[in-house]
């Protein structure tokens, strides 16, 4: 079954200031997703943003909430990012001791137009995806990062791409074993996050990635639309 490529632009390293001009570009240029960084300064070196400003970006664009947490303790703010209109909220496998639960319990939350929210993992670089076997059967996505988290603008590191071709082969096995856990018999979405620009985004999709997370390359273009357009362009 083909699988949709999608965008999901980070703004991060976007113009704050101007934040509702920067999402209406990402729009204009068909981005698919909006990729939010939510950070705590103790699960990462860095203070982002919370619920209150995710909901005032939902408020802004009809593009999906697309929550990246890389904070402490997450099974505290999860309600806190659905009732803020996240359509898809990812933990780190680093940040808990109990995955399962927690991503059943995303999984039990609803977006602001009643539908499920979408659970997501993400691993560091270093934490291996063997780690995620047991849920792979039954999670949303898998997010493999390709730069260690905290900050937009850093250096691809490639082993990720060996990372995501081995995550691709093991969840077509493991979920195809397990049947019936993933009804929709979906396929699994597989994301990267960092370092990831019109030079390497091909490499990346070979690699069985299918939702690209790109910040600098976008909002540090000098046209948004265009490089939004040329992002998903060479997606394909
Ligand atoms: C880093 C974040 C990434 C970052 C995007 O912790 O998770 O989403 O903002 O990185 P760049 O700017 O390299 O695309
Ligand atoms: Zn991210």
């Amino acid at each position: 079954m083909a699988f949709q490529n999608i965008l999901a632009p980070s703004i991060l390293n976007a113009d704050f200031a101007s934040l509702k001009d920067q999402l209406a570009a990402i729009e204009q240029g068909g981005a698919d997703w909006v990729h939010l960084d939510i950070m705590d300064g103790h699960f990462v070196p860095n203070i982002t943003i919370g619920p209150v400003v995710v909901e005032a970006i939902g408020k802004t664009t009809a593009l999906p909430l697309d929550c990246h947490l890389m904070i402490s303790d997450p099974a505290k703010y999860i309600a806190d990012f659905a009732a803020a209109g996240a359509s898809t909220i990812t933990v780190h496998q680093e940040a808990t001791h109990h995955l399962d639960s927690l991503v059943h319990s995303i999984q039990a939350l609803r977006t602001k137009n009643g539908a499920p929210v979408k659970a997501g993992v993400s691993l560091n670089p270093a934490t291996p995806i063997e780690t995620l076997d047991h849920v792979l059967p039954f999670v949303d996505l898998v997010l493999i990062m390709s730069v260690n988290p905290g900050f937009g603008g850093q250096k691809f590191i490639p082993y990720a791409l060996d990372k995501a071709r081995a995550l691709r082969d093991r969840a077509q096995r493991l979920r195809a074993l397990d049947g019936g856990a993933n009804a929709s018999g979906k396929k699994l979405d597989i994301q990267m996050d960092g370092g990831i620009g019109p030079k390497n985004v091909a490499e990346v999709i070979a690699a069985g990635v299918n939702v690209i997370v790109c910040g600098t390359a976008i909002f540090r273009s000098g046209n948004i639309p265009d490089t939004c357009r040329q992002m998903k362009n060479l997606m394909g």
